[in-house]
């Protein structure tokens, strides 16, 4: 079975407030974009892992491996299967690769065993392995709040034509988050931001825009480069922003373009190349 596992953009992102548990609570508008890791499954005797990129984990920290453990003792099946995992979306991006996989995983493995979840159940379960992974059980594009796992469903978006652009260096989720400083942030209605998107005004921030610039500072002299070519703003904790424009950005520095659009399923299937 092959899965296409996708990317993620916020297309607004707004910290509310630092949680006791450590967490921030946050309100947030994701799409899934059309740039894809492929992941293959097969029924087998033993479990087998394997992956295209050597810099990932294989073992028990990958997330792949951690949806299929949570899988298994959640349905208490007795199954065995091997992965092979095409990695395409850029790591340390702040584009949910890796959370991605674990919801493709949980899909995957259900329709192998005959669906014995639902897709409520498989979001619930999903929320144990990180913050993002029901977003990518949702049909694409989605409001999400809590610490992100709290998920509803929203129509489609008109499809957007944009560019991922990914600096060679990554960001770790948890050291931009240590950087925050609520204070400095902007007061807005994300409510209303949100009911503005789906009159068709598009108003995109990232509220971890200013952390991600402070940890690293050559992030924002790639920003400003983008905007002449169009709207551009950070995916989620970056390093990579998208940018809405025709036309392919031309850099100074160094990184990787990616060509991308917004891309939903259908419920009852799963993301496809089309
Ligand atoms: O949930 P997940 O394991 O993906 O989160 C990774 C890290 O990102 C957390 O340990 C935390 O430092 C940070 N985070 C956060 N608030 C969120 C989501 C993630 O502080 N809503």
């Amino acid at each position: 079975m092959l899965i296409h596992s996708p990317a993620k953009i916020n297309l607004f992102l707004k910290i509310v407030r630092r949680r006791p548990d450590g967490y921030h609570e946050l309100a947030s508008l994701f799409q899934t974009i059309n740039l894809f890791d492929k992941l293959y499954f097969e029924l087998s005797d033993a479990d087998r892992f394997t992956c295209t990129d050597a810099t990932l984990p294989t073992d028990g920290s990958n997330l792949v491996l951690k949806a299929l453990s949570l899988f298994r003792h959640k349905t208490k099946i007795d199954f065995h299967v091997n992965v092979h995992l095409e990695k395409h979306i850029p790591h340390q991006a702040g584009l949910g690769g890796g959370s991605s996989n674990a919801a493709s995983t949980l899909w995957a493995l259900n329709q192998l065993n005959g669906c014995p979840a639902t897709t409520d159940e498989l979001c619930t379960w999903a929320a144990e392995i990180g913050s993002d992974v029901p977003f990518f059980l949702s049909e694409g594009t989605a409001y999400c709040t809590g610490r992100g796992e709290q998920v509803e469903n929203l129509p489609k978006l008109p499809h957007s034509a944009l560019w991922i652009v990914k600096p060679p260096k990554g960001l770790s989720t948890p050291e931009v988050y240590r950087t925050l400083n609520l204070s400095e942030l902007i007061e807005r209605d994300h409510q209303q931001t949100l009911d503005r998107f789906f009159r068709g005004h598009f108003e995109c921030f990232n509220d971890l825009e200013g952390a991600a610039f402070k940890v690293m500072p050559q992030l924002a002299v790639l920003k400003s480069e983008l905007m002449n070519f169009g709207p551009t703003l950070m995916c989620g904790s970056g390093s990579s922003f998208f940018c809405l424009s025709q036309h392919k950005p031309v850099l100074d520095q160094k990184a990787n373009i990616y060509p991308a659009k917004f891309i939903n399923r259908v419920s009852h299937s799963w993301y496809s190349e089309i």
